[in-house]
């Protein structure tokens, strides 16, 4: 087998590598278990999920990638390591040909960190693809006519608005915003609104369960319970999908805006073809209930979420590698 083998997504949240012929095989948290007493890695991705929920003490929590970039180099090449030799296994011989994903607005610097953090976790070749190129391709998006497309890629901690025409990005902001943020929104609302304290983990849940960022006639409720920051004891709570879309408020606007200023900087024949072909949404964070709705609202232009949004980067940059072969 010639070419590129495998496509990784190194994202904020989560980590996934598509194999050539195989498709997504490995999905797991960008978290790593580090030992307080000797800052040595313990363990990796759901390992390490498992392990800091049990004994969370003794071990240090690290996020190697911070809003999509490479905060910590040397957790990142051993993730990459590590998840490399699970997805192609130990029975492979040769060393493989990856393709990463790679933020459309990196600088030189950053790249040649991924690139490096490629070759060092044992990689044969490394080739890179723009994420907004990457999510394209897995969405099912064909932009190599000349005419424009726009994809919105909205992560755990980045969200990218992107128009794309004859192979290649015309237009792309970036914005340090995605559904991680949202978490935080919720934890800091349920405390300054209820005066009780929630973990991150209970606030995704509120999230997925009643959290919308469109007004609707029908009214979620979802109860829960948290610690009231008065006594210290739990306390059983009842939060509405009215108090998620006020939390929200402040982030859909500026996602909304990075949207708008993307439609205002693109060339009109291209923006009327986007007007036509409508925006595709890819990335965990546009699975947010109303966020569709809210951003037609607010552009006019039919909004539509691709098949499957949290696999979307993964699979385009695993299908980019083997084009790049080509
Ligand atoms: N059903 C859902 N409803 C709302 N949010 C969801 C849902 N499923 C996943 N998410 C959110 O999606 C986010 C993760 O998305 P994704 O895996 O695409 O991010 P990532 O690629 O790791 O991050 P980035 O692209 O910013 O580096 C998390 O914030 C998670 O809470
Ligand atoms: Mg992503």
């Amino acid at each position: 087998m010639a070419g590129t083998d495998i496509g990784i997504d190194l994202g904020t949240t989560s980590v996934l590598v598509y194999v050539r012929g195989r498709g997504v095989v490995l999905k797991e948290p960008s978290v790593a278990a580090l030992d307080r007493s000797d800052d040595r890695i313990r363990a990796i991705g759901e390992d390490a999920r498992m392990l800091l929920s049990r004994s969370p003490g003794t071990l240090k929590e690290i996020h190697p990638l911070e809003n999509g970039i490479i905060a910590d180099y040397m957790v990142t090449e051993q993730m990459l390591r590590y998840f490399i030799q699970k997805a192609v296994g130990r029975l492979s011989f040769r060393k493989p040909k990856i393709c990463i994903c790679i933020p459309a607005d990196l600088t030189e610097v950053e790249r040649h960190a991924v690139e490096d953090a490629g070759y060092q976790a044992g990689a044969r070749d490394v080739a890179m693809v723009e994420e907004p190129i990457a999510a394209a391709i897995g969405a099912g998006i064909d932009f190599s006519k000349p005419s424009g497309n726009m994809v919105v890629d909205i992560g755990g901690g980045t969200t990218n608005a992107a128009i794309l025409s004859v192979n290649g990005i015309v237009v792309s902001m970036g914005l340090k915003v995605g559904g991680n943020d949202f978490d935080a929104a919720l934890m800091r609302y349920i405390r300054s609104q209820f005066g009780v304290t929630v973990g991150q983990q209970a606030a995704e849940e509120i999230k997925m369960q009643v959290g919308t960022v469109y007004e609707r006639p029908e009214e979620r409720l979802m109860e829960f319970i948290g610690r009231d920051i008065e006594t210290g004891l739990p306390k059983t709570v009842r939060i509405s999908s009215q108090d998620c879309r006020m939390a929200f408020r402040e982030l859909t606007g500026r996602i909304v805006e990075v949207v708008h200023s993307v439609l205002e900087k693109t060339p009109p024949e291209l923006a009327e073809d986007v007007a036509q072909r409508g925006i595709v949404l890819t990335g965990g964070g546009s699975l947010i209930d109303g966020l569709e709705d809210l951003l037609e609202a607010r552009t006019g232009v039919n909004v539509v979420t691709c098949d499957d949004p949290l696999c979307a980067v993964a699979i385009g940059t695993g299908r980019a590698g083997e084009l790049l072969d080509l």
